[in-house]
């Protein structure tokens, strides 16, 4: 039985997991450890500050925080003491050297083999919960076999993380299914069998799902992929909509209702964001251009190059409407997380379609419930090659969602449940997110 659980990373994936892990499983202790001391220190902060949002998050920290959760600095001391080890790392997109711009930067994850190679004086099982391409774990352990003391046995288990971002305790409790890739050794079987012990305190067995390492690691690439597809494909069409009188909504319900399909991802949208579904496809692209396999390479890409195309056309149809210019127009940007029940703006549509409307002449007021304030001047600040601290004054930030008299219009980007319920008086509201029953324009 596992007595003691290491996690490096303790971001938007390694909190809430760690959390849930160490609420049903009492008797291990689990310890989250960054080398970033600040989010270590709001970890162990005021819990109304906690550096990640999410619905239930901070009932479970309040319960276990202290019990059999610890957020901690000192890696190699955690490392040593736990029997196995969650790898939960970023793996932004490379912006220098072989695959830039589209392959995952890894630099994080083999710092982490490094680190546990250095601090391990005993057998470790070391879980990959970052997503990955296919075939990492055999990089992993080859550095690990390699700086690693002799004598010393490691297992790789490939565990992708499917939660998302403002349903994570949700998913975590209630997963559809949880992923392993193994080895098919006796030592790599024996690994896999004590992470389903540990899931299977609150997961029924029927939901674990074994396979090998690299088709797990390939899974959550593929899944994102297909996600994100849909998004795509919803938008591509909401497009010939506005051209041709259709209805994206009755669209997407007509096309929902069939089994087959089913309803969800299809709300049209001013794009997706996060920092995984760009990332990870172009992660696959790159991977399927490894291979030789252009083609497929480029029908994902497609997905992308979509994507980018609806933020624009979201922030031409603003312009458009003022006759391409908004020189002295004021803009109510409402929403700036990447979407709803997140503090989370990783790649938020809000960051390239405000720019735009910026570039247009518009005085833009910027208001989100949970993105602080500080993360929106540094997305500006680094998005947009743009110095906010010269202060310009074409941009404000509001602490509510109120519509003053001098607005001419309002965008909607993030889907808030709040902004459902703004009085809009009669200013003009584009309505990225389908929430209004008559906006003035909806995506
Ligand atoms: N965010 C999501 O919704 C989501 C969902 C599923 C999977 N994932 C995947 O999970 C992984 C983590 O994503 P995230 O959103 O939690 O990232 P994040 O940026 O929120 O957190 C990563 C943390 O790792 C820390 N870190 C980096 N290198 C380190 C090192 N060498 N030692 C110690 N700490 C280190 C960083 O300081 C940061 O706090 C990524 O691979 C992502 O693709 C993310």
């Amino acid at each position: 039985m596992i007595k003691n659980i290491c996690c490096i990373g303790a971001g938007y994936v390694g909190g809430p997991t760690m959390a849930v892990i160490a609420e049903k499983c009492p008797s291990i202790n689990v310890t989250l450890v960054d080398s970033n001391h600040d989010k270590i220190s709001a970890w162990n902060g005021d819990l109304n500050n906690l550096p990640v949002y999410e619905p239930g998050l901070k009932k479970i920290i309040k319960k276990v925080r202290g019990k059999n959760l610890f957020f901690s600095n000192e890696i190699d001391k955690n490392i040593n003491k736990s029997e196995m080890i969650f790898i939960a790392v970023n793996t932004p997109t490379k912006t220098s050297g072989e695959g830039s711009g589209m392959a995952a930067d890894l630099k994080y994850v083999i710092a982490c083999a490094k680190q546990i190679a250095k601090a391990s004086k005993s057998d470790k099982i070391v879980v990959e919960k970052s997503t990955l391409p296919v075939r990492t774990a055999e990089k992993i352990k080859d550095i690990l076999c390699k700086e690693g003391k002799k004598g010393i046995n490691f297992e790789i288990l490939s565990n992708p993380e499917f939660l998302a971002e403002g349903t994570a305790i949700k998913d975590l409790y209630n997963s559809d299914r949880v992923l392993i890739g193994s080895d098919n050794s006796p030592s790599g079987l024996n690994a896999l069998r004590k992470l389903i012990e540990v899931y299977s305190n609150w997961i029924p067995i029927s939901k674990i799902l074994t396979t090998n390492v690299w088709s797990a690691e390939l899974a959550k690439l593929a899944s994102n992929a297909m996600l994100a597809q849909r998004i795509s494909s919803i938008n591509s069409l909401s497009a010939l909509c506005d051209m041709t009188g259709a209805n994206t909504l009755e669209l997407s319900r007509a096309i929902g209702m069939d089994k087959r399909i089913g309803p969800h991802f299809l709300i049209p949208s001013p794009g997706f964001g996060g920092s995984c579904f760009q990332k990870d496809i172009l992660n696959l692209v790159y991977l399927c251009k490894f291979y030789g396999l252009d083609e497929i390479a480029e029908y994902w890409h497609q997905v992308v190059k979509i994507n980018d195309y609806q933020k624009e056309r979201f922030a031409k149809k603003i312009i458009n409407h003022f006759g391409g210019d908004l020189k002295g127009k004021v803009i109510k940007v409402l929403g700036w997380a990447f979407k709803a029940n997140t503090n989370d703006s990783r790649e938020s549509p809000s960051i390239y379609i405000t720019e735009k409307l910026f570039n247009a002449g518009a005085y833009i007021q910027i208001y989100d419930p949970m993105v602080p304030i500080e993360n929106i001047k540094a997305d500006i600040n680094q998005y947009w090659n743009f110095d906010i601290n010269t202060n310009d004054k074409r941009i404000s930030f509001s602490s509510n969602n109120k519509i003053n008299e001098d607005i001419d219009a309002v965008a909607i980007i993030t889907e808030w449940d709040e902004f459902k319920y703004v009085d809009y008086k009669s200013t003009k509201v584009f309505d990225g997110r389908n929430i209004l029953k008559k906006p003035f324009y909806s995506i």
